[in-house]
C-alpha cells in the first residue's frame, strides 16, 4: 500500500502533540475558555444528592441566589421541561434517563445532580452551591447484589454440549466464586463541559471519546436536530472508557447555558467523578470447571451477576472469554445485570474481558495445582485449533508463542511450583501467569485528506485521542500512504463536524480509523499521480500511473527517479492549488468467517511480607500478539499503562459504598488507591512481530484493552505461589492475607 521507500508505520516517532501537551498549549475541555475558543463563559457548580434513594421535599435557594455574581440556581423546581426526543441518527442513541436532569423530585442514586449554581466566577458558584439547602424524604438504597432494587434484568445465556453430564464424568471438578469490586476511572483530567447556545444551535467543548454520541445525546435531550449540535474535543487527558457516553453534567451545562444565556462551564470535582461518569461494576463470578486427569477441560459453568442502575441496563462483554479461550466441549453461561440504586456503570478499560479473565485464569491456576500440572502446560493442553464456540478459524492466534517467550524471559522453568517454596528474608516470593484475550473490533470510519498548496497534507476524522497516541499513529499511516514525512502531515480529530468515526474505545480506533485514513490517503496519492500523468506540463506526462511513486512529497518514476515533480509544483498549476478527497473503511464479513482477538501472556512476580501480609509486585511482563504495531513507542506506553492499571485492579482499587445511604466512603485519591511509582517495579512488554491482514487492511488487532486483561489473575496466582493463600475477591488486601 505504501509507495514510500521507508515507511514510518512501524517506527517509533514521538507524539506529534507532545510539545503542545508539555508546554500547556493543548486545550482540554475546561481550558477552552482560557485558550480563547469561547468567550464570556460563566461557571456552573453542581449540587448532588446526599441520599441514595427517595424524593426531594424542598430546595431553598434564597441565600445562594442572593450571593454577588450568582446568575441562577436551577433545580427541578424551575428547570424547563426537556423534550427528550430520542434521536435515531447516531450509533448509540441514549437509553433510559441518564440525561434527564432536573426533571422531577426523584433521587435514584447518591450523588445525583439535584441543582446547579451558576455564577460569574468559579468561587461564587462554589459558594452558592454550598448554600443550597435540599431536604429529602430518603429511603435506604439497595446497593448489594444480594438485596437488589428489583428483579434481575433478563439474563444473557450461552450453551454448548451437555455440561451436567460432562461434569459428572470429569476426573476433577472445581467450583469457585470470585468477586470483583467496583472500580472508578481516574484520569488526571476531570470531566468537564463548556456549553454555548447561538439561537437554537448548541456548541459544547467536552471531554469525550466519542463526539458523535455526545452530539446525538444532546440532540435527544433538547429535541433539536443533530446537525444543530457541535461537539469539540481536541484533547483528552485520559478517560479509560468514562468518555464513551455523555453524562448528566453535560446536559446540566447545556441546560444552564440556555437559562442564563451565557456559555457555561461545568467541571466535575474528583469526588463527583465517583458517581458521575460510570465505573467498572461489582461482579460476582461463579465458575465450575471439570477436567480429565490429563488436564483437558471437559466442562465449564459460568454464572455471573453484575450491578447496574435502576434506570439503565448496563452490560459488558463478559461472556466471550469463557467461550473461546480454551477447548471446552461443554459450556453453560448465564449473565444477569442486577438493578441497584446506583448510577449507571460503564465500560472501563478491558470491559468484561478484564473481569472474566480474573475467575477463569485463577481457576485454571487452581486446576493446575489440583492436577499437579504446570499452569502453562495446562493452558497449552487446552489451546484450541479453531474457535471452540463458533468453529470458525482464528484469523491469527499466537498465544503459544506468547506463553513460550514469556516463560523463557522470566525463567519460568526454574520455578519450584510448590507454594511457599521461595523466600527472600521475611518476604515470600512467587511467580504467576495468566492469559489475556480481547476481541478485535472494527467499525465503519471515514476520513478527509487534502494536499495543500505548500505540498503538506491535512487529514481529518472525528475520532479522539485519550492518550494512546491517535494523532501520531494516524499521522504515520497518512504519511506512508501519501509519500510524505511525518512533519508534512497534520492529522486533526475531536470535532463532530469531521468525517465519521466509531467510539474511541474497544481497541477499535487503529483498525477502523487507521484503515479509513490509509484508504483516503491512498486515494489522494493516486489522484495526484493521475493529475500529473495527464498534465502535458508535468515531467510525468504520459507515464503509466503504476510506474509513479511518491517519496518525501515528490512524485517520480520508480525506475527513473530523476523524472518527476513535487506535489507543490503539481498543485501550483491546478485551479485552486489543492487536492482533496474523502475515503473510508467498512468492515466486511470477516468477523463471521474468522474469530479475531488479540492475545497476551502475563507474568507476575510478587513478594509478600510474611508478617504484614503486604504484597509488593516485583516484576510484570506482558507478551502480546496484537497484530501489526504502528508505533512501538506508543504501543509500549499503552502496555505499561495497562499493566500498571492491572496492579491497581489486583491490589489497590476499591470503591467502597456505605450501604446505609449509598455514599461513597472513599471518594478521593487519598483513600481510593491507585498505583504510584513505588508500586510499579520492573514492568515490561513484548509485542510479537507480525500482522493480521484478515482483521483489517492495515493488519492491526487492537492493543489498548488486552494489556490490562490477565494482570490481576497473574498477580493473584503469584500471591498463591508465594503464600499458599488463594484470594478470590479483588482487590487482594492485607487483611485477606493475614
Ligand atoms: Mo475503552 S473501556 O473501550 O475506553
Amino acid at each position: 500500500m505504501s509507495r514510500q521507500a521507508r515507511p514510518v508505520a512501524g517506527t517509533p516517532p514521538a507524539r506529534v502533540d507532545g510539545r503542545l501537551k508539555v508546554t500547556g498549549q493543548a486545550a482540554y475541555a475546561a481550558e477552552q475558555d482560557a485558550h480563547g475558543a469561547v468567550r464570556g463563559a460563566v461557571h456552573g457548580v453542581i449540587v448532588t444528592s446526599t441520599v441514595g434513594k427517595g424524593r426531594i421535599t424542598g430546595i431553598d435557594t434564597e441565600q445562594a441566589a442572593a450571593q454577588p455574581g450568582v446568575l441562577a440556581v436551577i433545580s427541578h423546581l424551575n428547570a424547563p421541561k426537556l423534550p427528550y426526543r430520542p434521536y435515531r441518527g447516531d450509533s448509540d442513541p441514549p437509553r433510559g434517563e441518564r440525561l434527564r436532569v432536573f426533571q422531577d423530585d426523584r433521587v435514584r442514586f447518591f450523588g445525583q445532580p439535584v441543582a446547579v449554581a451558576v455564577a460569574e466566577t468559579l468561587e461564587a458558584a462554589q459558594h452558592a452551591a454550598s448554600l443550597v439547602k435540599v431536604t429529602y424524604a430518603g429511603q435506604r438504597p439497595a446497593t448489594d447484589l444480594d438485596a437488589p432494587a428489583g428483579p434481575p434484568n433478563q439474563s444473557e445465556n450461552y450453551q454448548r454440549g451437555d455440561v451436567d453430564q460432562a461434569l459428572q464424568r470429569a476426573h476433577t471438578r472445581l467450583e469457585r466464586t470470585y468477586r470483583l469490586t467496583r472500580e472508578n476511572h481516574h484520569p488526571m483530567e476531570m470531566h468537564a463541559t463548556i456549553a454555548r447556545w447561538d439561537g437554537d444551535r448548541l456548541t459544547v467543548w467536552d471531554k469525550s471519546q466519542f463526539v458523535r454520541t455526545v452530539r446525538g445525546d444532546l440532540a435527544t435531550v433538547f429535541g433539536i436536530p443533530a446537525e444543530s449540535v457541535h461537539v469539540i474535543s481536541p484533547f483528552v487527558g485520559g478517560a479509560f472508557g468514562s468518555g464513551l457516553r455523555a453524562w448528566p453534567h453535560v446536559a446540566v451545562a447545556a441546560l444552564a447555558a440556555r437559562q442564563v444565556r451565557r456559555p457555561v462551564k461545568v467541571m466535575l470535582t474528583r469526588k463527583q467523578m465517583f458517581t458521575s461518569t460510570g465505573f467498572r461494576p461489582v461482579t460476582e463470578y461463579k465458575l465450575t470447571l471439570g477436567a480429565e486427569r490429563d488436564g483437558k477441560l471437559v466442562a465449564a459453568v459460568h454464572d455471573i451477576r453484575a450491578e447496574t442502575s435502576t434506570y439503565e441496563d448496563y452490560r459488558e462483554t463478559v461472556l466471550t472469554q469463557g467461550q473461546m479461550t480454551y477447548t471446552t466441549p461443554n459450556v453453560r453461561q448465564t449473565y444477569r445485570s442486577i438493578p441497584l440504586d446506583v448510577s449507571t456503570p460503564t465500560w472501563m478499560r478491558g470491559p468484561g474481558a478484564a473481569t472474566a479473565a480474573y475467575p477463569i485464569e485463577c481457576a485454571m491456576d487452581e486446576m493446575a495445582y489440583e492436577l499437579g500440572i504446570d499452569p502453562i502446560e495446562l493452558r497449552l493442553r487446552n489451546e484450541p485449533e479453531r474457535d471452540p464456540g463458533t468453529g470458525v478459524p482464528f484469523s491469527t492466534r499466537r498465544l503459544r508463542e506468547c506463553l513460550r517467550i514469556g516463560a523463557r524471559t522470566v525463567g519460568w522453568d526454574d520455578r519450584d511450583p510448590k507454594p511457599r517454596s521461595a523466600r527472600d528474608g521475611h518476604w515470600l516470593v512467587g511467580t504467576g501467569v495468566a492469559v489475556a484475550t480481547y476481541h478485535t473490533q472494527r467499525a465503519p470510519a471515514e476520513a478527509l485528506a487534502r494536499l495543500e498548496a505548500d505540498g503538506r497534507a491535512l487529514v481529518e476524522c472525528a475520532t479522539s485521542d485519550m492518550g494512546p497516541g491517535t494523532y501520531t499513529s494516524m499521522t504515520q499511516i497518512a504519511a506512508d500512504a501519501l509519500g510524505l514525512s511525518v512533519r508534512a502531515v497534520r492529522f486533526q480529530l475531536g470535532d463532530s463536524t469531521m468525517p465519521l468515526a466509531p467510539p474511541h474505545g474497544g481497541s477499535m480506533t487503529m483498525a477502523s480509523v487507521g484503515s479509513a485514513v490509509a484508504d483516503t490517503c491512498d486515494k489522494l496519492r493516486r489522484q495526484a499521480i493521475a493529475l500529473a500523468v495527464a498534465d502535458p506540463s508535468s515531467p510525468l506526462h504520459g507515464a503509466s500511473p503504476d510506474d509513479v511513486v511518491v517519496r518525501d512529497g515528490r512524485l517520480h518514476l520508480r525506475d527513473d527517479p530523476g523524472r518527476g515533480e513535487s506535489y507543490r509544483d503539481l498543485l501550483a498549476r491546478g485551479k485552486d492549488g489543492r487536492l482533496e478527497t474523502r475515503g473510508g473503511y467498512t468492515p466486511g464479513d470477516e468477523a463471521e468467517r474468522y474469530s479475531m482477538h488479540a492475545y497476551g501472556a502475563v507474568f507476575a512476580q510478587v513478594a509478600v511480607d510474611e508478617r504484614l501480609g503486604m504484597v509488593r509486585v516485583r516484576r510484570l511482563l506482558g507478551v502480546y500478539d496484537a497484530g501489526r504495531i504502528i508505533n512501538p513507542r506508543l504501543a509500549h506506553s499503552q502496555a505499561i499503562g495497562g499493566l500498571v492499571g492491572g496492579i491497581g485492579m489486583a491490589l489497590l482499587e476499591h470503591t467502597v459504598t456505605d450501604p446505609r445511604d449509598g455514599r461513597i466512603v472513599n471518594p478521593n485519591l487519598a483513600d481510593y488507591l491507585v498505583p504510584v511509582n513505588a508500586d510499579v517495579p520492573d514492568v515490561n512488554a513484548i509485542y510479537l512481530d507480525g500482522d493480521d491482514r484478515t482483521a483489517d487492511p492495515i493488519g492491526v488487532k487492537g492493543l489498548a484493552e488486552v494489556v490490562i486483561v490477565g494482570v490481576a489473575p497473574a498477580i493473584a496466582n503469584a500471591v498463591f505461589h508465594a503464600t499458599g493463600r488463594r484470594v478470590r475477591d479483588l482487590p487482594i488486601t492485607i487483611e485477606a492475607l493475614l
